[in-house]
């Protein structure tokens, strides 16, 4: 069977104000989605009849991306990845298909990570009526550290841009590579997940109220989009303790815009006194924190103590790539 593996992403900083135009760092992780695709007698997934109409990702890579007309095929999707949690998962999923499916049809032909994140950008985009931040995509496609922006950032590495018709018009980003110094290897990212899924959609939709209701939270939008240049030119420096301070702040910053939640707020205050920073990572209300730490296994231990579920992963991990059955 032709076997394809996606990691998940995590927002290091600009969740929340990407949304403003301001950018997002997001960082692909170890953790991610494997697909295996085979021949077989009749549709089947998980050793269960396929049904597409309850797997829209699938069904699009397969139908309007690859116009697939041939055999049937066997599909097992084994996920390392919390679902609604903000880590991306179901960008996995349409990644790894992709390059599962790829390699089925076509063996001789090498992974395109960039034809991949525009494949994983649309399944996105129809499985959510339209609204779909290429963030995840890319990040699980090209792995490693990515800026996304509506314009190029300075000190980043250009690497496409993407666009999207949706119900507000067009929407356009630039995706960005920044170049991780190897000291940065010598801290890990803890990620805690609380055990509460979250909605994107309705945290997005809830800031948008509070700004309404008080135009001066502006501000700290603003100060999030400077907390994320300061965050991004920590990390081309290599600087572990200055990333971990912007990691504080920006959660700081988010905590204002009343994204956090009672179970973020236990599980960020268990990593911090063993970690250089921590924050919520993603839309917030429950999902996911994450915590920069040199010793990630004390910090691990402290989630799971004060009730969350931990996961190790580096800082950057590999984008999209083909497994060895
Ligand atoms: O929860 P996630 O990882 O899907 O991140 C959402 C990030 C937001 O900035 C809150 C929304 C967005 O569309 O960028």
């Amino acid at each position: 069977m032709a076997s394809g593996f996606a990691p998940g992403k995590c927002i290091l900083f600009g969740e929340h104000a990407v949304v403003y135009g301001h950018p997002a760092v997001a960082v692909a992780i170890d953790s991610g989605v494997r697909v295996k695709v085979g021949q077989s007698e009749e549709w089947t997934l998980e050793g269960i009849p396929f049904e597409p109409s309850k797997h829209p990702h699938i069904s699009h890579i397969l139908n309007t991306v690859f116009e697939y007309d041939g055999p049937p095929l066997k599909m097992e999707v084994k996920s390392g990845l919390f679902s609604a949690a903000g880590l991306g998962s179901s960008a996995a999923l349409s990644n790894a298909i992709g390059a599962a499916l790829q390699a089925h049809i076509n063996p001789s032909q090498s992974l395109d990570p960039i034809a991949l994140a525009r494949m994983g950008h649309s399944a996105e985009a129809m499985a959510q009526k339209g609204r779909a931040s290429p963030t995840d995509t890319a990040t699980s496609a090209l792995g490693g550290c990515i800026v996304v922006s509506g314009q190029q950032v300075e000190g980043t590495r250009h690497v496409f841009d993407a666009e999207l018709e949706t119900p507000e018009g067009l929407r356009e980003w630039s995706i960005n590579a920044v170049d991780l110094p190897d000291s940065l290897n010598e801290a890990c990212l803890v990620i805690g997940f609380t055990g509460e899924m979250s909605s994107t959609g309705k945290m997005v939709e809830g800031v948008a109220k509070r700004l309404e209701e008080k135009p001066e939270l502006q501000g700290e939008m603003d100060a999030i989009g400077r907390i994320t240049s300061a965050g991004l030119t920590a990390m081309s420096a290599g600087s572990l303790e200055a990333v971990g301070m912007a990691m504080d702040a920006c959660h700081e910053k988010l905590q204002l815009l009343g994204v956090s939640s009672p179970s973020l707020e236990a599980l960020v205050e268990a990593a911090r006194p063993h970690s250089l920073g921590a924050k919520l990572t993603g839309s917030g209300g429950g999902g996911c924190m994450i915590a920069l730490a040199r010793e990630p296994q004390r910090v691990a231990e402290a989630i799971e103590v004060a009730g969350g579920s931990p996961l190790i992963s580096r800082l950057g991990a590999p984008g999209v790539r083909l497994l060895e059955d």
